[in-house]
């Protein structure tokens, strides 16, 4: 159902409903169960064998102190030179230094400072907790502060020096260019996060650039208590309110971290993509937000490429804000690698605990979220979170360049791709790029259509707010459905914006535009052919069904050279996603390109009629009739037979190379 006939509400295009299939809004996979595997790393006995009150039993192993694993602070190899009264120097396993440090009473935040600088002295210069020191002295009453240090500090200590017998294993780090998962028991984040909040992690807080995490995200906490402003105390609170809801009722739950990382052979080559984007139902709406109304979906996080952005300092918009409600997600930035850009991170079972309000500046921790998302399989909360960082423009013309935009519809896709054969649940998103990044969302919003298009995923775009983006955006999905306007056709229009010189807000314009003109230009004798249907087929609803995307992407790589090389048009989709176009399907589209062409060069030898006819193209075109009538031209073109017309497009000429040609012309 359409709801662009009710103004009344907030949303147009198709309903929640139909978005999710009509299913129940968790009935749908979004990836594999856990199973260990030499790419799936499992920190906890598996399979479980405990109920849902107990934590799974943590994997028992050796400490790994290397390059392709967490220095972990418990770590036998992590050592510190203590000076002695005597200046001599002795070298100490610092996790030692970290207990007596940490088992001493600790009742203020400056004797917090204290603790956490005896095992940092490198940085004691350099570091100094004054938005803690504001917390707990000023914006919390003393009972307040009492209660933190009293109750949940020394917990949050216990929790944090358990490490050697909660991560008794080493935890491999997700590294760029891997494809492969980690998953861990919400205890085990725990008590990684509770040392981060402590700042045990070792060799983490250097930013030199040469540096072994150099390219790693910083997990230690001391930024976040030494950033200034009123958003870094309440992410403050957020993240206390995690620890006493964790350290009260031990969390039973699991979660995954799942890296994917896409040679670049193995994305779409979008200039060949016949999929309508018609096949992708859209849900636009200005209300709501993707963590409270995109349950069930994959959740896009607005991220950096070094993950979590600015959560542990300043930062306070779409990811920071999601990292500090759901603190699990804090836990990526210890062993995730920043990413490439045809790279994504797959967040699997993150719990919501906090309420807030407002946004940036005038975000305010609100209180307890209870998160009733049903368990899956693996015992995870449903909720899955993909990480996908937007390139930043400091011009807004850059990102119509085709190379830029290609990168942004690339890592989009490498977000939204479905791992499993089943049916794949929609993407929640909205503006990515388009707030701290400066994009604009009327070009992210077709990108994400195409990605999703391809990924044969329904969308939900949260304008977040904006009521004329939300109709525009719909407006032109609209033009796409009642135009059968492809993928390949949307991004030739695109290619083609920049050299316009357009102001961003004409894009929609310029794209019904083209499609108008170009689709005019072929009435005439082969609109009779229109009738046979257009030569990419209506997709059948098995066609709509998501293709068979669980194949490795050697797998898909062979898919692609078979397609090729049969002479097919070259396509990185499995063919499933369209019949193989038959020879004649294949030379009726070769004709139908071919009567355009002619048609166009009829028409521009009479350059009176062309301007007319161009011109009542756009008119027709323009967004405010967007649907433009058939054109009536009619055209003067001696009527050839499609047998001509064929046996010219043979004369020497491989069909695939004439209609490649032809591709490229128009
Ligand atoms: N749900 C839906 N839309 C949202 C939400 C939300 N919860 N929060 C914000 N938005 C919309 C707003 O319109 C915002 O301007 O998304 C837009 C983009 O949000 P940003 O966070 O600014 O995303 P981006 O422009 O991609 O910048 C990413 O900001 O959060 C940091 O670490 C992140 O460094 C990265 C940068």
């Amino acid at each position: 159902m359409d709801s662009s006939i009710d103004d009344n509400v907030s949303w147009r295009g198709c309903s929640m409903d139909e978005i999710h299939r009509y299913l129940n809004e968790f009935e749908l996979e979004h990836v594999p169960p856990v199973r260990p595997s030499d790419h799936d790393s499992v920190l906890y006995h598996f399979p479980i064998r405990c109920d849902t009150t107990e934590a799974p039993r943590p994997l028992k192993g050796q400490d790994k102190w290397d390059a392709n694993h967490v220095r972990l602070p418990c770590s036998s190899r992590s050592q510190y030179p203590i000076v002695g009264d005597e200046g001599n120097v002795t070298i100490e396993r610092r996790w030692k230094m970290v207990e007596q440090a940490l088992l001493r009473p600790i009742k203020t935040s400056q004797e917090l400072e204290d603790a956490v600088l005896s095992y940092n002295s490198k940085y004691s210069d350099l570091w100094n907790f004054q938005s803690l020191h504001q917390l707990f002295e000023e914006e919390l009453d003393e009972s307040e502060s009492k209660e933190f240090f009293d109750n949940i500090l020394p917990k949050i200590i216990r929790l944090a020096l358990r490490l050697p017998s909660i991560v008794p294993c080493g935890i491999p780090l997700l590294k760029q260019g891997q494809n492969r998962s980690l998953s861990l028991t919400q205890l085990q984040v725990a008590c990684l996060l509770a040392n981060a909040f402590l700042c045990t992690f070792p060799r983490r807080n250097t930013t030199k650039r040469k540096s072994e995490y150099s390219t790693f995200p910083d997990i230690n906490f001391n930024r976040l208590f030494q950033s200034r402003g009123q958003s870094v105390i309440e992410k403050i609170k957020c993240i206390c309110h995690y620890f006493k809801r964790v350290c009260n009722r031990t969390p039973t739950g699991v979660v995954t971290f799942i890296r994917r990382s896409i040679p670049t052979a193995d994305l779409p080559n979008w200039s060949y993509i016949e999929a309508p984007l018609a096949v992708t139902p859209l849900h636009i709406t200005s209300c709501g937000t993707i963590e409270d109304q995109g349950r069930g979906l994959l959740q896009v996080d607005f991220a950096n490429k070094f993950l979590g952005g600015g959560v542990l300092g300043h930062g306070c918009v779409q990811e920071e804000i999601r990292f500090s409600i759901c603190p699990e997600l804090l836990i990526s930035k210890l062993f995730t690698e920043c990413l490439r850009p045809t790279e994504a991170l797959i967040m699997v079972g993150c719990e919501r605990y906090s309420n807030y309000k407002g946004y940036s500046n005038s975000f305010v921790w609100d209180g307890d979220f209870e998160d009733d998302t049903p368990l899956d399989s693996s015992r995870r909360k449903s909720i899955h979170i993909v990480a996908i960082d937007a390139l930043p423009f400091a011009k807004t013309s850059h990102q119509y360049r085709e190379d830029l935009m290609l990168r942004e519809l690339n890592k989009a896709y490498v977000g939204f791709i479905h791992p499993l054969d089943t049916i794949a649940p929609g993407v929640a998103s909205g503006n990515w790029g388009c707030g701290a990044f400066g994009g604009e969302a009327t070009l992210k919003a077709l990108l994400q259509l195409m990605a999703c298009t391809v990924a044969k995923r329904p969308l939900v775009y949260f304008t977040f707010g904006d009521e004329k983006l939300r109709d525009s955006v719909h407006q032109i999905h609209t033009f796409f459905i009642e135009n059968n306007v492809t993928v390949k056709e949307l991004w030739r229009y695109l290619k083609k914006f920049q050299e316009q010189k357009l102001a961003p807000s004409a894009l929609y314009d310029f794209i019904c535009t083209c499609h108008t003109d170009r689709h005019s230009s072929n009435q005439g004798p082969s609109s009779s052919r229109k009738q046979r249907g257009t030569f990419v087929k209506t997709p059948t609803k098995e066609q709509t069904e998501p293709v068979s995307s669980s194949k490795s992407n050697q797998q898909r790589t062979k898919d692609k050279d078979a397609a090729s090389s049969s002479g097919s048009t070259p396509s990185v989709l499995s063919p499933d996603l369209f019949d193989e176009h038959s020879e004649d399907d294949m030379l009726a589209a070769v004709a139908e390109k071919l009567e355009a062409e002619l048609v166009a060069i009829d028409t521009n030898s009479d350059e009176e009629t062309s301007k007319n006819s161009s011109s009542k193209a756009k008119e027709a075109a323009s967004p405010k009739t967007l649907l433009p009538k058939s054109s009536e031209k009619k055209s003067k073109l001696k009527q050839t037979s499609l047998l001509e017309m064929l046996d010219r497009c043979y004369t020497g000429d491989s069909p695939l190379k004439r209609r490649r040609g032809e591709a490229e012309n128009f």
